[in-house]
């Protein structure tokens, strides 16, 4: 999976896919993310890429021209299942939306910034627009690593267990169960009998029940209920 993240200020993606299963899934070549700077393709005076709005009023607005000439480019290179934007005003993030998008080849994901980006280039360009919550963050480079990190550990390949992807909270509409490792004990509290019975069937039937029950503890939603 190929996917180029174009924002305007690329080092805060350097980190997040240079560790752990991200790393990875680059090290074994199944995801290949590429982050773009926006500035590289402002035609203006120094670089700039954002301008007051019409009409007035507070916030600057990213120009329609260094985006477009970003994705033009892009687009000379290879063909792309979607071009996403990621916004407050977006689609809120699930797991289905991992799952759908970690089955395509080619993404692009724009960052927005300040009062966001002229719509033009909304109405042009992007097929999706994605939230990672109903909360404002500073820009979309934070929410662009949720997604990328939320669909890069789906690929084939990428976890070692190749099954446990498949137990994770959300991917049943429950959350997971709760999990123990060494000691048996600690500070008094011991590991329930049955994660050491070796019983696989009742391991599974316990894990099961304490899934539900934390769900409808905690996100009864989820399960159809009032919460
Ligand atoms: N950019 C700013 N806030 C955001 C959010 N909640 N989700 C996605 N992109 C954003």
């Amino acid at each position: 999976m190929h996917i180029d993240i174009i924002s305007v200020v690329p080092d805060l993606l350097v980190s997040p896919f240079s560790h752990s299963m991200m790393k990875r899934a680059k090290d074994r070549g199944l995801l290949n993310v590429n982050v773009v700077n926006m500035r590289d393709f402002s035609t203006q005076k120094q670089k700039q890429v954002d301008d007051y709005q019409y009409g007035g009023g507070a916030g600057i607005v990213m120009m329609c021209e260094p985006i477009a000439n970003c994705i033009e480019h892009l687009k000379k290179e290879r063909t792309y299942d979607d071009i996403i934007y990621m916004t407050p005003d977006g689609e809120r993030l699930n797991q289905k939306t991992m799952n759908s998008l970690s089955l395509k080849k080619n993404l692009i994901i724009l960052c927005g910034h300040y009062k966001g980006i002229d719509e033009r280039i909304r109405e042009l360009y992007i097929t999706k627009e994605i939230s990672i919550g109903d909360y404002v963050l500073s820009g979309g480079e934070l929410a662009a690593a949720v997604l990328v990190d939320g669909i890069g550990r789906l690929l084939p390949g990428v976890l070692n267990d190749e099954t446990s992807a498949l137990f994770d909270s959300f991917q049943d509409n429950l959350l997971s169960h709760p999990v123990y490792t060494r000691p048996e004990v600690f500070m008094g509290l011991k590991v329930p009998d049955v994660l050491l019975s070796g019983h696989e069937k009742n391991v599974r039937d316990w894990r099961h029940e304490k899934a539900v029950e934390r769900t409808k503890a905690r996100r009864p939603d989820l399960l159809g209920e009032e919460e």
